[in-house]
Formats: C-alpha cells, sequence, structure tokens
C-alpha cells in the first residue's frame, strides 16, 4: 500500500510529465509552421517519451493500490523568438524535471517507501541522458544562430535520424 504522500506526489508528477508532453508537442507544432520537419519529428519524439514517463507512473501508482488523480493541463506557450529559444525552453523545462525527480525521490526515501524509490532510479538516470541531449540540441542550434544554411542541414540531419530510429523498431 503506498501512503497518502506519495500518491499525491506521483500525481503531482503524472501531470509534470504530461505537461512535458503537451510543451514539446507545441513546441514540435512551432517547428513544423516553419517547415523545419526534422526539428518537429525530433520533439514530436520527445513528446511522446514524456507520454511514456507519464504512463510508466500512471501504472506504478495503481500497481501499489494508489488512487490516478488526472490533474488540469495549462495550455503551453505556443510563440518562441526563433529555433534557439525554442530549443531552450525544452532544455529549462528538462531541468526543472530533474529538480522535481530528485525531490521525489527525497519524499520517497523519507516515507521508507523503498518500491518507489526502486522504480525512480529509471527516472534519475533518464533524465541525466534527457539534459545531455536537450543541452547538446541547443548549443549546436545556438552556435547556427545567424546560419539559416546551418540550420537547414542540422534540421536534414535530425530528420534522419528520426527515420533511422523508425527502422530500428
Ligand atoms: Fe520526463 Fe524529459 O522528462
Amino acid at each position: 500500500m503506498i501512503s497518502p504522500t506519495i500518491e499525491k506526489a506521483l500525481n503531482e508528477q503524472t501531470h509534470a510529465e504530461l505537461y512535458s508532453f503537451y510543451l514539446y508537442l507545441s513546441v514540435a507544432a512551432w517547428f513544423a509552421d516553419r517547415h523545419l520537419d526534422g526539428f518537429a519529428g525530433w520533439m514530436e519524439a520527445q513528446a511522446q517519451e514524456e507520454m511514456e514517463h507519464a504512463m510508466k507512473l500512471f501504472h506504478h501508482l495503481q500497481d501499489r493500490g494508489g488512487r490516478v488523480r488526472l490533474l488540469a493541463l495549462d495550455e503551453p506557450p505556443a510563440e518562441w523568438a526563433g529555433p534557439t529559444e525554442a530549443v531552450a525552453a525544452v532544455l529549462e523545462h528538462e531541468r526543472y524535471i530533474t529538480g522535481r525527480i530528485n525531490a521525489l525521490a527525497d519524499v520517497a526515501a523519507k516515507e521508507n517507501d523503498h518500491a518507489t524509490q526502486v522504480f525512480l532510479h529509471w527516472y534519475i538516470a533518464e533524465q541525466v541522458e534527457e539534459e545531455a541531449t536537450a543541452d547538446r540540441l541547443y548549443h549546436q542550434v545556438k552556435a547556427l544562430a545567424d546560419s539559416p544554411h546551418g540550420l537547414l542541414m542540422l534540421d536534414r540531419e535530425l530528420a534522419g535520424r528520426k527515420a533511422e530510429a523508425g527502422t530500428a523498431d
């Protein structure tokens, strides 16, 4: 059985992951509007991962006899000054999520919830990768801020990566 404190914290984290899905989908739509389809596809794939993060929490709560509460989602931003700012929003959000996961792990430790502590190890490791990936893309886009040609090359490269991932399935 899960404690009310952990139940609430896991529901709030599910909400945060669903908001990540919403935000990244909004970033994907912004890139798609500008015909940067490689970026759009990359962001859409990131959004899909966030939905998977939310669903893992959803099932953990259920497996532990907790009650799922789906909290209201805010409308995410829909406009950014440019590609650098749009990718920066993703990087900033990943850092925020890392902070949340760490705080959640602290709560699980305090509550002596060993199952949730073990469950969260996956998220802790995942955040290292998520932040590193967003950080790499941010620095690449930033370096190409004054090069439309370079940006198109990067867009094509991102589209290629997505196609590779697709064929690996
Ligand atoms: Fe679910 Fe990208 O954090």
